[in-house]
């Protein structure tokens, strides 16, 4: 199980870099910091791990767009079960596999978040929206990880039954906060109107 999860943390950085190279996003920090690493003194280093953190916070946007997804299908897929009976019994153990990967996407979403907010200016009018972005992400991403948590002891439970209510209840819960959330840090990238 933990030599999985490592596998898959890697996938979930080596994704979203290999396709913001494709897409042409800019690398030129990177290079830059590559380029002339044997010209550089100290203070430059500092310099360069600065801009390197930067550059990994642009990839906040890649990243969220998994645990998003898949944080959503897992709670569809519970509630369908929940509602509709035993011709849905395909769908069971959909939703362990989607928490899964979605809530590693949120562990590794939420500090590339922290990092894409490190000195970020988005005028005095989105000021309180990224802060209440930050703590709803912040809440979002606890949340997915305790909901990872306990859909693998629902897994293993012996008495599926209570384990199965909190893991929903829990399910449901960062179903809610998934889209409050979408939508602020949506609200920082195209501005306060762009849905309405
Ligand atoms: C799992 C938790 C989180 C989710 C689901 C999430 C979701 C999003 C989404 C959907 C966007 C808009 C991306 C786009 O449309 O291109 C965004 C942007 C942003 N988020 Fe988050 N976020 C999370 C956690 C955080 C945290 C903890 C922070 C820390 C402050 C943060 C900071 C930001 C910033 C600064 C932007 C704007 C990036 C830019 O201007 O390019 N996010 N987030």
């Amino acid at each position: 199980m933990r030599r999985l999860s490592h596998r898959l943390i890697l996938i979930f950085l080596a994704v979203p870099m290999m396709s913001s190279m494709a897409f042409g996003l800019d690398v030129e920090l990177a290079t830059n910091s590559l380029s002339g690493a044997q010209e550089h003194d100290h203070e430059h280093d500092h310099a360069d791990e600065g801009a390197g953190l930067a550059w990994l916070g642009k990839l906040h946007p890649l990243v969220v767009h998994f645990p998003i997804a898949l944080l959503l299908a897992a709670g569809l897929a519970e509630l369908i079960l929940a509602l509709g009976g035993q011709k849905w019994a395909w769908l069971q153990g959909s939703a362990r596999f989607s928490v899964l990967l979605g809530g590693i996407g949120a562990l590794v979403a939420a500090p590339l978040g922290w990092l894409a907010a490190t000195g970020a200016e988005y005028g005095s009018d989105l000021e309180g929206t990224l802060w209440w972005h930050r703590v709803l992400g912040t809440a979002t991403a606890a949340s997915a990880v305790a909901l990872l948590i306990a859909s693998e002891r629902l897994a293993r439970s012996l008495q599926p039954d209570p384990a199965r209510s909190f893991f929903r209840a829990l399910l449901f819960a960062t179903c809610i906060l998934i889209p409050l959330t979408g939508h602020l840090g949506a609200t920082l990238v195209f501005g306060p109107a762009f849905l309405f």
